[in-house]
């Protein structure tokens, strides 16, 4: 069992306290935006916001979200994200878009940190997420162009 805070509101979840948040996420509460991919921490489909850092969900433990305050994809909002969407959709970034949800965590998460990253801070940041599409080129023009948009 674990209560803690999911996009702005208290859950209690009565499950095993080793059973993935991903599992919780999308099997118990139903919120099927953040996506399984490899399940052992490899690919990033399944990141959320865990006390404001990136997770991956599939390898964190309800023990561990206990009293903490998680965000999915469905509770993202502020600047960043809103920079993020709007250049994901200019650019039409995603193609299967499996991976998509993880790859705008972790893009609205670099962008809170900072503001204009290069390209390097950029592969860095994203190297954990996975895109089998290989949309990696437009994601690195879209969260450039997101970090203007910041800007301007
Ligand atoms: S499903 Fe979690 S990192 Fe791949
Ligand atoms: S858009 Fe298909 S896996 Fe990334």
């Amino acid at each position: 069992m674990a209560s803690f805070e999911l996009n702005g509101r208290e859950v209690t979840v009565d499950l095993p306290d080793d059973t993935p948040l991903l599992w919780v996420l999308r099997d118990d509460l139903r919120l099927t935006g953040t996506k399984f991919g490899c399940g052992v921490a490899q690919c990033g489909a399944c990141t959320v916001m865990l006390n404001g850092m990136t997770r991956r969900s599939c390898v964190t433990p309800l023990s561990m979200v206990e009293g903490g305050f998680v965000t999915t994809i469905e509770g993202m909002e502020g600047p960043e994200y809103d920079a993020v969407q709007a250049a994901w959709g200019a650019l039409d970034v995603p193609q299967c878009g499996w991976c998509q949800s993880g790859q705008v965590m972790s893009a609205t998460a670099l962008l809170l940190e900072v503001r204009q990253p290069s390209d390097a801070d950029i592969d860095n940041a994203m190297a954990g997420n996975i895109c089998r599409c290989a949309t990696y080129v437009r994601i690195r023009k879209a969260i450039h162009d997101a970090a203007d948009q910041l800007e301007g």
